[in-house]
């Protein structure tokens, strides 16, 4: 692989031991890959934040990158594993926050603006068409890629704090237009026209694409949270972390002759496989996190009602403070429902404290059952809401 100047002397230690080490693990990754070289990214997206999944090796990892090591780029983080201000009121074990406290201050002492989200274009981490970045959650990797026209491979933990630190990642994957062409067609001849139907068909393309970009067709109209469902969906159910709609995402491809239909058929079934629970002990909505409109619908949804279960609602800090201004927060708080901030239920450490949950998101059944074993309810964001109210 060819390097610059400037890159060859971070590997040769020149600017410490972390843009060292971060240095080697882009130039692994780029050589495993074939990289002609490293590209210059502008915003990062640390993936691997929560204690739960990081362990004491992953925190002795951060700390040592941590001793030299500052963010070149803008950089935000993943969900951690509680609400960083709010954890007791979530039920969080103290010595897991006191852990979960040291790894937020690890990317702390990096630079790194620690608001843990996997929606950060919904808090200034929005980079413009075109650009070549470094983000680590899948949804918020194929948000990127395809509603935004930005360019980035699912980085993991050390690979997107090797991007932090040195501001390159490796040329290779979905930084290459040849590599972002669709592969088939998928024709929706359904009526897909809220969040979790569009995580339904997610679910359906998903499995079809076995790794392949889909270029979507007969979708008349998306709202941002839709394509943040389907995003969410289609990546956890088997696509690539990309996709096309016509006339409604940014990205030219050719057109590819397979051609598969999703009917209303392969969109009941893909519900109906998403429901294994009768009742859910657990409801948690913002997967991935909400957006200040649907913080403003769940307000409304609770406005005067109280919730009879453990209702949670994932969402960015910066966006909560919004909802806080506009009067949303204390509707919601007042009903008994919980705002989530800097979590999910998916990283936080819930195994064997619920055995059911109800969500909108086909990522969230999906993660729910195989990290949690949960059973699961898979409904509309009003129908999870009438399910925590009892009606
Ligand atoms: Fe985000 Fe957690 Fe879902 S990270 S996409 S809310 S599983």
């Amino acid at each position: 692989m060819e390097l610059t100047e400037e890159q060859k002397d971070m590997l040769e230690g020149k600017n410490g031991n972390a843009v060292k080490k971060s240095m080697s693990i882009l130039v692994a990754l780029g050589e495993i890959y074939g990289a002609k070289g490293l590209i210059p990214v502008t915003s990062v997206q640390i993936s691997g934040v929560s204690y739960d999944n990081l362990g004491d090796a992953g925190l002795e990892f951060l700390d040592e990158m941590a001793k030299d090591g500052k963010i070149r780029v803008k950089t935000t983080l993943n969900p951690a594993g509680m609400d960083m201000e709010n954890w007791e009121a979530l039920g969080i074990d103290p010595e897991f926050a006191r852990k979960q406290k040291l790894v937020i201050e690890a990317f702390e002492k990096m630079g790194v603006e620690a608001t843990c989200t996997c929606t950060p274009y919904f808090i200034g981490n929005k980079p413009d068409f075109g650009d070549h970045i470094a983000w680590g959650e899948s949804s918020a990797v194929t948000y990127a890629n395809s509603v935004l026209g930005a360019k980035t491979n699912k980085e993991g933990g050390p690979s997107s704090i090797a991007s932090a630190l040195t501001g390159f990642t490796a040329e290779y994957g979905l930084h290459l237009d040849e590599n972002r062409q669709a592969h088939f067609v998928a024709e929706v001849k359904a009526k897909v026209d809220n969040p979790m139907l569009f995580g339904a068909l997610g679910n359906v393309i998903g499995r079809i694409a076995k790794g392949r970009i889909p270029l979507i067709t007969g979708i008349k109209k998306a709202t941002t949270e839709d394509l943040k469902g389907l995003s969410a969906s289609i990546v956890t159910y088997g696509g690539a972390p990309m996709f096309h709609i016509e006339g409604i995402t940014p990205n030219k491809t050719s057109v590819p002759e397979e051609r598969v239909v999703v009917d209303k058929e392969d969109i009941d079934n893909a519900v109906k496989g998403m429901n294994d629970a009768e009742d859910a002990e657990f409801i948690f909505i913002g997967c991935p996190h909400c957006s200040i409109e649907e913080l403003k619908k769940i307000s409304e949804l609770l406005d005067g009602k109280i919730v009879k279960k453990e209702l949670w609602i994932g969402v960015a800090r910066p966006i909560k403070k919004i909802a806080d201004k506009r009067g949303y927060s204390k509707i919601i708080e007042v009903s008994g429902a919980k705002l989530a901030c800097d979590t999910c239920h998916v990283v936080a450490p819930l195994k064997g404290r619920f055995h059911s949950i109800a969500t909108n998101s086909a990522k969230g059944i999906f993660y729910g059952r195989g990290k949690n074993n949960f059973k699961t309810i898979f409904r509309t964001m009003e129908d999870c809401i009438k399910l925590a109210v009892g009606e």
